[in-house]
């Protein structure tokens, strides 16, 4: 039976991450954006204090980035990716490689970090079967981990809501331990002094599976939506050399941590270890087309390149891969961090940004943690855990803040573009809603 669907219903849009009842009794939508801000429906202005979803970077509506996609949709809309290409994708590549430490000297498009994520275990695995070594099958990941939403990510990924409704998901994945909860790091300034130990976990699972048996470990350098969980000292290098002690690959999912979010142009480069790829999304357009891209060693990319010339060396890609719209967009981005010295301004700014949320610390606070441009607020659980953080949220949106909410765990990270007036109202809009709550 043929049914009308209501005009306008509210319901027709299934939302993504999305508290649907509750939002459609109440919807916040957004109308416009620039610079710092985003506009309410109703008019009012929220200060952007997670760059989004840690993706607009370079801030919003911002002229050569929106003149680059107006351009480049009157000049090739679209073309096809498989066996074709277009100049700016390959201008793209060499500025984005060139930007990489060491030999992370290749890339490849695709259209978001979830895919970028399935893209680089896929590159894990084919790499060590066309060397030889095709019993490398196992993944690694973390508890407590994002790796996106597809089924290699949830599968790598550690945050159980995500996974526990979807079956048995990958075999073959096993997680290390994370590396949060110590108490001696409750309030720690950049990387906390414990833990580094936790890194050893990787041996255990060496130790269990046989380093034969493992193609890769995937990590985020700082775990993003777990809530702003930053490394211990020391952990990310010793991941590197037990990885390098057994062959196994190393994965940075620089998703959130990539284009400057820390600093330095990746978290790569902050933490002084190479990985042998790196998930990026996000920040490559500041968010305003889907694009992501994953960077791999020479010594990957070459491993591949091997039978006939003729013969399609990876069988893997998007019919959206390095989208002429998204490759214009992210051209425009970079130009934009370039000429504003953004990648590296957040080095600049994380001392006022540690002291803002640090100054937070009071009686409903259990812990705040920063790093970079980045940082958390985790509250005390109240009656219900998650209760309060949703609060929070809501109480900060209707003060004019955004930010993003995980359990009681409040997330920040604003564009790099931020002014200390703007790291100002972030924090007193936040010291004044904690005050608020039960
Ligand atoms: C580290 C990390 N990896 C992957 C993803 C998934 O990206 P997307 O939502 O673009 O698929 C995210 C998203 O937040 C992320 O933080």
């Amino acid at each position: 039976m043929d049914r009308e669907p209501p005009k306008n219903s509210l319901d027709a849009y299934w939302m993504p991450f999305t508290a649907q009842r509750q939002f459609k009794g109440g919807p916040r939508n957004f109308v416009s954006a620039e610079g710092m801000y985003l506009t309410t429906a109703d008019g009012r202005r929220v200060l952007d204090g997670v760059s989004s979803m840690w993706c607009c970077n370079a801030g919003h509506n911002r002229p050569r980035i929106v003149e680059a996609i107006r351009a480049q949709a009157g000049e090739l809309d679209y073309g096809p990716s498989f066996q074709f290409g277009h100049p700016k994708a390959f201008e793209l590549a060499n500025r984005l490689v060139a930007m990489m430490p060491g030999g992370l000297k290749h890339v490849f498009y695709t259209n978001s970090g979830s895919e970028s994520v399935e893209t680089a275990l896929k590159m894990a695995l084919a790499y060590h079967r066309v060397r030889g070594e095709g019993s490398r099958t196992r993944l690694i990941g973390r508890e407590k981990g994002y790796h996106g939403v597809n089924f290699g990510g949830m599968s790598v990924g550690g945050m159980v809501a995500n996974r526990k409704m979807f079956g048995t998901l990958l075999t073959g994945v096993d997680h290390l331990r994370h590396s949060h909860g110590d108490p001696r790091n409750a309030f720690a300034r950049g990387e906390p002094a414990f833990g580094v130990e936790f890194a050893d976990d990787l041996e255990r699972l060496v130790a269990l599976h046989d380093a034969s048996t493992i193609a890769a470990v995937i990590v985020e350098p700082v775990q993003g939506s777990a809530g702003v969980i930053v490394p211990p000292q020391g952990y990310l290098k010793r991941l590197r050399e037990i990885c390098d002690r057994h062959g196994i690959l190393l994965i940075f999912d620089e998703v959130i941590t990539g284009f400057g979010r820390l600093g330095t142009p990746f978290a790569s480069q902050y933490f002084g270890v190479e990985p042998d790829l790196v998930t990026t999304a996000k920040g490559i357009t500041n968010g305003t087309v889907p694009m992501g891209a994953v960077f791999a060693q020479t010594k990957i990319y070459e491993a591949f390149l091997q039978g006939p010339p003729n013969a399609i060396e990876f069988f893997h890609g998007y019919t959206y891969s390095g989208h002429p719209l998204a490759c214009a967009a992210a051209l425009g981005t970079l130009d934009t961090y370039e000429e504003e010295g953004l990648l590296t301004r957040a080095a600049e700014l994380a001392p006022i940004w540690a002291d803002a949320l640090h100054g937070l610390r009071g009686p409903k606070v259990a812990d705040v943690r920063n790093i970079g441009l980045m940082g958390a607020v985790e509250m005390a659980p109240g009656a219900e855990p998650g209760k309060r953080g949703f609060e929070a949220f809501l109480k900060l949106h209707e003060a004019g803040l955004l930010c993003r909410v995980t359990g009681d765990t409040l997330a920040f990270a604003p564009p790099l573009i931020a002014e200390h007036s703007h790291i100002d109202f972030l924090a007193d809009t936040v010291g004044k809603v904690l005050k608020t709550l039960d």
